[in-house]
């Protein structure tokens, strides 16, 4: 499974690219809200760290803007897609964009019936928002395990992309349900690095290694 982060803090793109286990990075408006920049401008200072798909979501709301929206952000380095929010419009913005080569993450997806959509429709990403789903008392993780069956089982080349983490749990369900990436929050894979029996071994091993130099 793909890992990006899902941020558009530099220090931490910079930090989990240096662990050499990233892959790409999504941003969304709220995201580069934080950062208090904006989505031309921060998409290009990531493609400058980040050697992999970097998503830029477009904020147009009818077809014709996101296809002149999507166009100019496709523009500014080839690493970048245009994430689209889940509607009709996004679907018809999508069947353009694909086909003039331009990748669409399609956003906002809570059902697998909403993932074919936009993968009939072109997507090379579809992004699945489980976090959100528990949030309403849904089991997001059944949505997820539907999705990638969905996109899997009919040969669509839509990569699923394993949104909204909360924790890493998700991780670990989004990678058991056969996702194709995951893009996680940066506090959760620090989360994931660790682990009190590995600490508790590592200063056991300090500890011996101390003794046997007396
Ligand atoms: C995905 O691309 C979104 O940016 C993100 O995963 C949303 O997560 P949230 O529900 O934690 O805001």
């Amino acid at each position: 499974m793909k890992i990006f982060i899902d941020t558009a803090n530099l220090d931490m793109i910079r930090e989990i690219n240096s662990w050499g286990v990233l892959d790409g990075v999504t941003t969304n408006p709220s995201l580069i809200a934080k950062e208090g920049t904006t989505t031309p401008a921060r998409v290009r200072e990531i493609a400058a760290i980040v050697d992999g798909p970097i998503s830029a979501e477009a904020m147009s709301m009818d077809a014709e803007s996101m296809i002149r929206e999507g166009r100019e952000l496709a523009a500014i380095h080839p690493s970048i897609n245009v994430k689209l929010p889940m509607c009709v419009d996004a679907l018809k913005a999508t069947k353009v964009l694909s086909s003039e080569g331009i990748d669409v993450n399609m956003t906002l997806i809570f059902s697998p019936n909403q993932a074919l959509l936009a993968a009939k429709a072109g997507a090379r990403y579809v992004s699945p928002f489980v976090g959100r789903l528990d949030d309403i008392g849904s089991y997001g993780c059944d949505m997820l395990a539907q999705t990638v069956d969905v996109v899997r089982d009919y040969g669509f080349e839509t990569e699923v992309i394993a949104a909204s983490i909360r924790g890493p749990v998700h991780v670990m369900e989004a990678a058991a349900a056969g996702c194709h990436i995951a893009t996680i929050p940066y506090d959760v894979l620090k989360q994931m690095v660790s682990h009190p029996k590995t600490d508790e071994g590592i200063k056991k091993f300090i500890a011996d290694y101390e003794k046997s130099k007396r």
